[in-house]
């Protein structure tokens, strides 16, 4: 057994129990009432990268801190930028999780936390990979450069201020000199299925709305007044049912115009994947599945664009009935996006939409949340090529490529500010339940990623930047 292995074997009980640590922490990144515990976890991880004797900052910004770390320069070999997120989703609902979120629980070799998938227990994966170098052979075979951010789950707010350059006064240097690297790696997405890891090679984008309709000035007796008056409640299911037509298409007028339709190529690879319908109905406990007509599951999960309510709101929602006439109504909701759509052009079209289709008698108001776009990243690289005998040295199985339904904001901005690709290495499961109760992380999953995070950096460490 090489001297790494040797060492990752005899820690695995200790990186077992530093992730239950920061898994203890409550890092909401959300709810500012959590603001302190997002603040240890941020303290908790750079006092690890310290321990490693890493080049350690905590970096304030207007929401959560960015906490970044960098090992020394290695003369002709890449720097790597690996980026993850320190922050977690609320964990409700509360009563639907077996054992509390913040209280790591292993349970048939999966650890259950809010956090243990999503980003926590993948993010540390590579700071441990890089450890068993540090602590077997003195030194890094590349150079290493973390950005781990505290605010992926509710828009990156900071980590975009940082990235426009923002604080660079502050850092005494342009952010982007001070992360400048030849390619990304990242790991907070899923493996293809149990025993098949994946690489990522694109992503879904996203825009969030929140939708407020105003009536009347307040609540009103259904009886005396319903019919006559607009219903707020009425006017959102009016509304919201109109965003998608009975094939599943989104209406908003102009939608589709950027949207790449999938190659036959591509459809051909996602088929050859055989995934399997019934299985995953089973897992979900549903009877059917439903989308866009004409494409299959993992087209409609991967490449195709999305309409989703994320929360509703209107009226009584006390016990028994109340006969009201509600003043107000709102609703989350959101839209996935396919590489080449512009959130921008979409904002611009969906309120210019809604406010067409706003019954009389209601007052609008459109809060957009927050908007990324899409990512693809390039197959055909030396870096994809070391990532995918990395895969198979720590999961025994070389990589299927696959995309992905979720959105990684900061993907697309690596791309247009750094000129830089992306290694989106899953090691997570599909069923691992992120942002919802009973999130996991299987044990085996988290030793076999840092397995692979280590030879990550020994296959990257050959490459010649000159030669690239
Ligand atoms: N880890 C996810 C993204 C993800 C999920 C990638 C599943 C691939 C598969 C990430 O932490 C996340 O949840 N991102 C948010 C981004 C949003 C808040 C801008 C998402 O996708 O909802
Ligand atoms: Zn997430």
């Amino acid at each position: 057994m090489s001297p790494i292995a040797e060492y990752l074997n005899g820690q695995k009980a200790r990186f077992e129990s530093d992730l239950c640590d920061w898994l203890r922490m409550a890092s909401v990144s959300t709810d500012p009432a959590f603001r302190p515990e997002v603040e240890r976890a941020a303290n908790w991880l750079a006092d690890r990268f310290c321990g490693l004797k890493l080049n350690t900052r905590i970096i304030p910004t207007a929401g959560h801190p960015i906490v970044y770390a960098e090992s020394p320069p290695v003369s002709g070999a890449p720097t790597v930028l690996v980026y993850g997120h320190y922050d977690v989703q609320p964990p409700d609902p509360l009563n639907e999780w077996i054992t509390p979120p913040f209280e790591p629980t292993v349970r048939e070799g999966k650890l259950f936390a809010r956090g243990a998938t999503d980003d926590k227990g993948q993010m540390l994966t590579h700071l441990f990979g890089a450890e068993a170098w540090l602590k077997t052979k003195g030194q890094l075979p590349v150079q290493l450069k973390f950005l781990i951010e505290g605010e992926e789950e509710c828009g990156s707010l900071g980590l975009n201020e940082f990235l426009a350059g923002k604080y660079d006064s502050a850092l005494g240097q342009a952010a982007l000199d001070l992360i400048a690297a030849d390619i990304v790696v990242i790991s907070d997405s899923s493996q293809y299925g149990p025993g098949q890891p994946a690489v990522t090679y694109g992503l879904r984008g996203i825009c969030y709305y929140e939708l407020r309709l105003t009536g009347p000035r307040q609540d009103l007796h259904s009886g005396a007044f319903g019919g006559a008056v607009t219903n707020p409640a009425n006017a959102l299911c009016q509304m919201l049912s109109a965003f998608r037509d009975s094939a599943g298409r989104i209406q908003v007028p102009g939608f589709y115009d950027d949207v790449l339709p999938l190659t036959p190529a591509e459809r051909q690879q996602f088929s050859d994947l055989k995934f399997d319908d019934a299985a995953f109905m089973a897992g979900l406990g549903v009877q059917a599945l439903t989308g866009e007509e004409g494409y299959s599951t993992l087209e409609r999960r991967w490449a195709r664009p999305t309409f989703d309510i994320n929360g509703l709101w209107s009226g009584y929602q006390g016990e028994g009935a109340k006969t009201v006439l509600p003043a107000r109504a709102g609703a989350k909701f959101s839209f996935r996006l396919v590489p080449n759509q512009d959130p921008k052009k979409i904002a611009q079209r969906l309120e210019a939409w809604l406010r067409e289709i706003c019954p009389p008698g209601i007052e609008l108001e459109l809060v957009d949340m927050h908007s990324a776009p899409g990512s693809i990243v390039p197959l055909d690289s030396p870096y994809m090529a070391a990532a995918g005998k990395a895969i198979a040295r720590g999961f025994g199985r070389s990589p299927v490529f696959i995309r992905s339904g979720g959105s990684i904001p900061v993907v697309n901005t690596f791309a247009q500010k750094l000129g830089i690709g992306t290694l989106l290495l899953g090691w997570g499961q599909d069923d691992d339940n992120p942002h919802s109760p009973n999130e996991k992380f299987l044990l085996a999953d988290f030793h076999r990623g840092i397995a692979s995070s280590a030879s990550l950096w020994d296959e990257l460490g050959q490459l010649r930047t000159s030669t690239i």
